[in-house]
């Protein structure tokens, strides 16, 4: 199964991957978390990204196509994969579909999750992550069992630097207007599924696995 996650932010594309992942046994391949990993080592590449994504705006095409490539090219990609925030912009778009044909593959489906603005930045404002494990929690939706503890590790919960609400606006704009385009580009191409992301974390899992099953 080869998925592409599309959605603006807060849109559930890491809560839905990571339980993809464990059902269908592929990896998640999140731009997102490898480029705060980047960050987090205070790498090159990493020093560069921050001032992108601190101020809600993209990291170059080159930047990324070129850490997805690199992904994409694992065993563990063998099989399939989801990804997860990439592409963003029609180069990207252009570019795994390159990618993808000197490994021999395409993609199955592109899952597009529609939610509504004011859930989004709700969803956003209220998100914790683990800062030892990376798992995710929402203070009201998918609060952890003891405060500010991870459920998995216990490491502690931490909010994204990205997920205060000037960047939070920021990152919907260019969401609107650099990626949000990308729907049409893979409606064309007929691997668009559209999918209502307003209800609860499992009852999106059983949507997006039902438009799963037909690919
Ligand atoms: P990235 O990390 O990809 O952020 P994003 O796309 O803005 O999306 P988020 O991770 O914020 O949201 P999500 O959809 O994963 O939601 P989640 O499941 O966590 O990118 C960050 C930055 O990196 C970018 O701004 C950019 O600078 C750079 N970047 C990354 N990829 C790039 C690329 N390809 N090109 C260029 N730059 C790139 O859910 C959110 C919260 O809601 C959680 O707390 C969760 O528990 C809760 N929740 C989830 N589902 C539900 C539900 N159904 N009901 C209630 N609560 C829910
Ligand atoms: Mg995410």
């Amino acid at each position: 199964m080869k998925i592409v996650l599309l959605g603006p932010p807060g849109a559930g594309k890491g809560t839905q991957a990571a339980m993809l992942m464990s059902r269908y046994d592929i990896p998640q391949i999140s731009t997102g978390d490898m480029l705060r990993a980047a960050v987090q080592d205070q790498s090159p590449m990493g020093i560069k990204a921050k001032e992108y994504m601190d101020a809600g705006g993209l990291v170059p095409d080159e930047v990324v196509v070129g850490i997805v490539r690199e992904r994409l090219q694992a065993e563990d990609c063998e099989n399939g994969f989801i990804l997860d925030g990439f592409p963003r912009t029609q180069p990207q778009a252009d570019a795994l579909k390159h990618v993808l044909a000197g490994l021999g593959k395409q993609l199955d489906s592109v899952v597009s999750l529609q939610v509504e603005t004011e859930a989004l930045v709700e969803r956003l404002t209220g998100r914790r992550t683990c800062s030892a494990c990376g798992k995710g929690f929402h203070l009201r939706y998918d609060p952890p069992a003891e405060d500010g503890r991870c459920n998995s590790c216990g490491g502690s919960l931490v909010q994204r630097d990205d997920d205060r609400e000037e960047t939070i606006r920021n990152r919907m704009q260019v969401y609107h207007q650099q990626t949000a385009p990308l729907e049409d580009y893979y409606r064309n191409e007929g691997l668009l599924a559209v999918v209502d992301g307003m209800g609860e974390i499992p009852a999106v899992q059983k949507a997006i696995v039902s438009v799963l099953q037909d690919c």
